[in-house]
């Protein structure tokens, strides 16, 4: 007698890379992911392959797969318990299962026959990109810099405490591309005991250095002082960040990011649109395309940047000082008194037959980074000019999606 042997491909979390940021337990739509104070997992029994916590994970951890016969899936139980992933075993199948068994392959690899159409930008990075290192230091083994610098951004009279805080690397290598983010590991642990897990921020300057020829890099960190509801919470990690000294040590992981890269080949243009802290990667490409720019870049920039007041706009200084012919600034107040309420959305609509030109370019690139409700009211925008303008959107934006045009980062 032979009994049927189901075949599934187990979505399995690497413990080896996850830097326990909870993005993926975040994203889950059905819960399927949990974690102990060892490992995050997933539950082969919720799990419905839905890719969804795939492209959020900075690591790539998340993207593990294993062949098991479904009555012996991996449980969550012994998951908790691993410091590597099992390596794909040769299943036993019996005669008749083993038409079944067929198509499995031995080894990792993407879980076939999904449509993976919950990503809305590219998972590709431009083609002209360089070539990014990632997951360099892990949780078991960071790296350790430290703080050089560490500036209030926002004037002192607004309620917004942001800083660009410096962090060299010393004799250590620490190979960054813009648009690449590093995770930082915040001592101490939860009231429950629990060690605090990693969080991620985007570096905010050029790869070669926050000043230019140094081993260091910058961030621009909001203190986190209220939730998404307003009720009163202190960040763990941001308020460790905003309150370093210079000469404190901190522990790093990464760098992370191998697709929200900036394209190398100098007539390309970029399509920044940002809020509050999501300005740090389009500096750190705005700073790399200006230490460029006398080496004949000629591509155009157009930035929309989004801040509740001009006070709690970080780098406004800076931004004001870059000149008009390198950098089409436009910036949205939702919170100036006496002002109407304008996002980024609002300011790309005013400006629709500049915004419909680059996208008419195949040389242009689009950047997204801020908050996640932006998300939908910029691509709404980006739709209706390019709907106004005779470039239909779906088409468009499949081209973008497919050739490393359009970067989405938000949080
Ligand atoms: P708002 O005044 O409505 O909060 P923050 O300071 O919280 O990081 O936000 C940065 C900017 O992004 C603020 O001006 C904020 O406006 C704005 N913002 C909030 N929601 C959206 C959205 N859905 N689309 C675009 N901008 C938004």
């Amino acid at each position: 007698m032979s009994v049927h042997l189901e075949v599934i491909k187990q979505h399995l979390i690497d413990p080896e890379i996850c830097i326990r940021c909870n993005t993926c337990e975040e994203t889950c739509p059905i819960g399927a992911i949990s974690h102990d104070g060892n490992n995050y997992v997933v539950d082969a029994s919720i799990c419905n392959l839905c890719m969804a916590c795939v492209s959020p994970c900075p690591t790539g951890a998340i993207d593990n797969w294993r062949n098991v016969a479904k009555t012996e899936a991996y449980s969550v139980e012994e998951q908790f318990t691993w410091d590597e992933l099992p390596k794909q075993t040769t299943l036993a199948v019996s005669a008749e299962s083993a038409e079944a068994a067929a198509n499995v392959e031995e080894g990792e690899g993407e879980a076939e026959g999904i449509e993976v159409d919950t990503v809305l930008g590219s998972t590709l990075p431009p083609w002209s990109a360089a070539r990014p290192y990632v997951n360099l230091y892990t949780h078991k083994a960071p790296i350790s810099a430290t703080v050089v610098g560490n500036y209030r951004l926002t004037a002192e009279t607004s309620e917004s405490d942001v800083h660009h805080i410096v962090l060299d690397f010393g004799q250590m290598p620490f190979p960054v591309l813009e648009g690449q983010s590093i995770a930082i590991l915040p001592p101490g642990s939860t009231p429950d005991g629990r060690v605090h897990h990693a969080r991620q921020y985007s570096i905010a300057s050029a790869r070669d250095g926050e000043r230019r020829g140094y081993n260091n890099l910058s961030l621009t960190v909001k203190r986190v002082t209220t939730d998404a509801k307003g009720e009163a919470r202190s960040g763990v990690c941001s308020n460790y960040l905003c309150d370093l000294k210079k000469g404190d040590s901190v522990q790093v992981i990464g760098p992370f990011g191998s697709s929200f890269l900036m394209p190398n080949h100098p007539n390309s243009h970029l399509l920044m649109i940002c809020t509050g802290t999501g300005s740090a990667p389009m500096r750190a490409m705005t700073e790399y395309r200006r230490r460029r720019r006398l080496k004949g870049a000629t591509g155009k920039l157009m930035l929309f940047f989004g801040a509740r007041t001009r006070e709690e706009l970080p780098y406004f200084g800076p931004l004001m000082n870059l000149p008009k012919d390198f950098i089409d600034v436009n910036l949205a107040y939702s919170r100036t008194p006496g002002q109407p309420k304008r996002y980024v959305q609002d300011l790309m609509r005013e400006r629709a037959e500049d915004v419909a030109a680059m996208l008419r370019d195949d040389s242009t690139y689009i950047y997204v980074c801020g908050l996640k409700g932006m998300e939908e009211g910029v691509l709404q925008a980006l739709a209706d000019i390019a709907n106004q303008s005779g470039q239909p959107w779906e088409p468009l934006w499949k081209k973008l999606k497919q050739f490393g045009r359009l970067h989405l980062e938000t949080y």
